[in-house]
């Protein structure tokens, strides 16, 4: 059975493919800093961003499935004065650079990259961080695809979470179709085993809706009630909200929003 190593495994769309990786029966070597001993798989730990581990992670892999990101934004929800200036590029930059040097010398035969859609567009210096890590991917020997992938619901909720005391919120009216990482995952494992290589088509949500939209299907699934003013289209885009006109997932908003909100009155 052929050896996929998975970086950002312990993260949100890491564990969606891991999980995906482990019903369909392949043998799953997750790279991380720490184990998650609710999770069983061989585990390879170490730090992206000083290389540690690397060498031994990628010992014996046929397909690498890079996933791994560090994103203030994402962790903590939201965008601080500082984002504008500055983004880490230790992990998504030098640590794929090193990821790829130790996959050339196993001779990985898939290097499978994940990144965001409008990286071209979007003005944030983590959008600047990402293509940098995706450029490596593309001029690299190795035989490589890139998926785009639309932002994630679980980050825009996060971000209206971030708010959600504000009695009045500004959004943009950009139109796009954000994703679920369940979503992502499907497809992402689809291209990891179908052969085919290169830039692969982005992957996005099912619904095109105005951040402005979105908010209130989430006051709405929330019992919420603010005032929403809309910001211009443009502001959006240059955040990073931008769409995808090739695969769709399936989950849309309103049933995901639904699902998280069951998941915490169940727990
Ligand atoms: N979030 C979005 O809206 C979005 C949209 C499109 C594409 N993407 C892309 O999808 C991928 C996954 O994003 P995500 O939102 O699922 O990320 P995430 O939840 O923030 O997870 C990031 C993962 O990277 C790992 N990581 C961070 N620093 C590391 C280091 N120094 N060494 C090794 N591993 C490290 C984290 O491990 P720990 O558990 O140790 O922290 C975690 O497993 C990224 O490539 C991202 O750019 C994201």
């Amino acid at each position: 059975m052929s050896l996929v190593l998975v970086t950002g495994g312990t993260g949100h769309l890491g564990r969606d493919i891991v999980t995906r990786l482990v019903r369909d029966g392949h043998r799953v070597r997750v790279f991380a800093r720490a184990p998650r001993p609710e999770m069983r798989v061989e585990w390879a730990i170490g730090d992206l961003a000083t290389g540690e581990g690397l060498r031994a992670a990628a010992q014996d892999v046929h397909t690498v499935i890079n996933a791994a990101t560090d994103s203030p934004i994402a962790r903590r929800g939201g965008v601080r004065p500082l984002d504008f200036f500055q983004s880490p590029s230790a992990v998504d930059v030098q640590g794929t650079e090193r990821l790829l040097a130790a996959c050339r010398n196993e001779s990985v035969q898939h290097f499978l990259h994940v990144s965001i859609v409008g990286l071209e567009e979007a003005m944030l210096p983590y959008a600047r961080v990402k293509l940098a890590g995706e450029k490596l991917v593309r001029n690299s020997p190795l035989p490589w695809s890139v998926v785009r992938a639309t932002p994630f619901y679980y980050l825009f909720e996060k971000m209206l979470a971030g708010i959600v005391r504000l009695p009045v919120w500004p959004l943009p009216k950009t139109r796009f179709n954000p994703v679920d990482t369940a979503d992502v995952a499907d497809y992402l494992v689809r291209c990891a085993f179908d052969g085919a290589r290169g830039k692969r088509a982005d992957i996005g949500g099912p619904d095109d809706l105005s951040c402005v939209e979105l908010a209130r299907q989430y006051q709405n699934a929330r019992h919420l009630h603010r005032a929403v003013v809309p910001l211009p289209e443009r502001l959006g885009r240059r955040m990073g909200f931008i769409g995808s006109e090739g695969v769709r997932g399936t989950l849309s908003w309103g049933d995901w929003l639904d699902r998280e909100l069951d998941a915490a009155t169940a727990a």
